[in-house]
């Protein structure tokens, strides 16, 4: 079985060639896409936890070229320790978890918000819901005033195009322009914080400090810009990924309506058995034998989380949806050096959406329209997904 990421019939349902490649190729060379990829839990688990092997520098700035937002400094995504730790240890102090957990009522606000329209007509899940939530919250957590809401959806939505999807000219001077004008608001908004501090994320990247080191201007830049894209179509696809199973499996959406608990355990299990992030790249720094087989010095890998999460020696019949698995050990938001900054966020926008959709509303079906797959190298989620209320 040929795995090509990037083949519709793969992003459709990438799993059975992930279980072929596990059992078959643990360690596979991709030829059309001249990468290796990497597909055992262990294994996995193994290279993300050793940056000084699998190396994250670039890959950011190589994948979106000229249509980098912040091509200035490197994202914190793409840097390797000490320079990685430098950045994490000073977003950390910015991005805490009580700034988070501040954020709950307004996503419940906000989510309420958007079911109520949707009530009584069939509508798009992706488009009416899960695509409008997380740039709320990162928008709010930022403090971007709310009049700027709408055209901030409308950037992030174009420089995450870039991201994953950018189409012809047309389309790519869109994205330029988007770019131009998040750039120019985040300047402006950067330098205003500097002056008279509020209480939001923007002015904490500014303040933050590590013994007597601060982030540049550039650098908080390139923060709030990767802490947009990177908390955006993720979430996103993780609320649409949990609609979609449920629709799929019934018996599971009754036995979560029936029992309020349950709703973090179906976030996680969603999170391991369709995980938003597929794949994390990685560069070797020097050659080295995985599972058996040797990748040479400067090769790409292709990190598979995906297939991580579906590994048959870590989770026993991992093709089975199951609410009650202890599955605290899946990889949906990487580990270790580089482990998902948003997390939490992430998984606090869930429980919120979730619950109002599931406790404050009649139960959802299917509507009557065909679903449509993102077509996507790393991400996997849904573009369009019709639904509505019982009646
Ligand atoms: C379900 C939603 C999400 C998923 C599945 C997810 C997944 C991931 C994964 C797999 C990584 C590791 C990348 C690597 O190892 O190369 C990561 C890193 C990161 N994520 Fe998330 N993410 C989600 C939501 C968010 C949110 C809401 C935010 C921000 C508000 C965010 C911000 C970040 C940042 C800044 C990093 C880089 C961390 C570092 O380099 O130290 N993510 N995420």
């Amino acid at each position: 079985m040929d795995y090509n990421p990037l083949a519709p019939e793969v992003q459709e349902n990438p799993y059975p060639y992930y279980a072929a490649l596990r059992q078959h190729h643990p360690v596979a060379w991709i030829e059309p896409l001249n990468c290796w990829t990497i597909s055992r839990y262990q294994d996995v688990d193994n290279a993300i936890k050793s940056p000084q092997v699998f190396s994250s520098a670039n890959w950011i700035g190589e994948s979106l070229g000229a249509l980098n937002p912040a091509p200035e400094v490197p994202w914190m995504i793409e840097t390797d320790p000490p320079d990685h730790t430098r950045l994490r240890k000073l977003v950390g102090k910015a991005f805490t978890p009580r700034m988070v957990s501040l954020l709950e009522q307004r996503i419940r606000a906000v989510a309420r918000q958007l079911l109520e329209p949707v009530r009584e007509r069939e509508f798009d899940f992706m488009h009416d819901f899960a695509r409008v939530l997380p740039v709320i919250a990162i928008a709010e957590m930022l403090g971007v005033e709310s009049e700027h809401h709408a055209e901030f959806e409308r950037w992030s939505d174009n420089i995450v195009r870039g991201t994953s999807r950018p189409g012809g000219e047309a389309e790519r001077a869109e994205i330029q322009q988007s770019n131009n004008e998040m750039r120019a608001y985040f300047h402006q908004a950067i330098a205003q914080r500097r002056k008279e501090p509020r209480n939001d994320l923007l002015t904490a990247l500014v303040q933050a400090e590590e013994e007597r080191q601060a982030l540049t201007a550039d650098e908080v830049l390139a923060m709030a810009m990767l802490i947009l894209l990177a908390g955006n179509e993720t979430t996103r696809n993780l609320l649409g990924n949990t609609a979609l199973m449920l629709l799929a499996q019934p018996a599971v959406l009754a036995k979560v309506r029936s029992d309020r608990a349950l709703v973090p355990k179906l976030i996680e299990e969603v999170l391991r058995y369709d995980s938003p992030v597929q794949i994390v790249f990685r560069r070797t720094t020097k050659s080295i034998e995985v599972s058996g087989t040797s990748i040479p010095a400067k090769s790409t890998v292709f990190v598979l989380l995906g297939s991580a999460n579906r590994d048959e020696r870590q989770f026993p019949d991992p093709d089975r949806f199951d609410l009650e698995r202890d599955n605290s050990d899946h990889r949906a938001f990487g580990f270790a050096t580089h482990f998902c900054l948003g997390a939490q966020l992430a998984r606090l926008e869930a429980k919120v959406a979730l619950e109002e959709l599931l406790f404050s509303c009649p139960t959802f079906v299917r509507g009557s329209r065909p679903i449509q797959r993102v077509r996507s190298l790393l991400l996997r989620g849904l573009d369009y997904l019709p639904v509505r209320f019982a009646a």
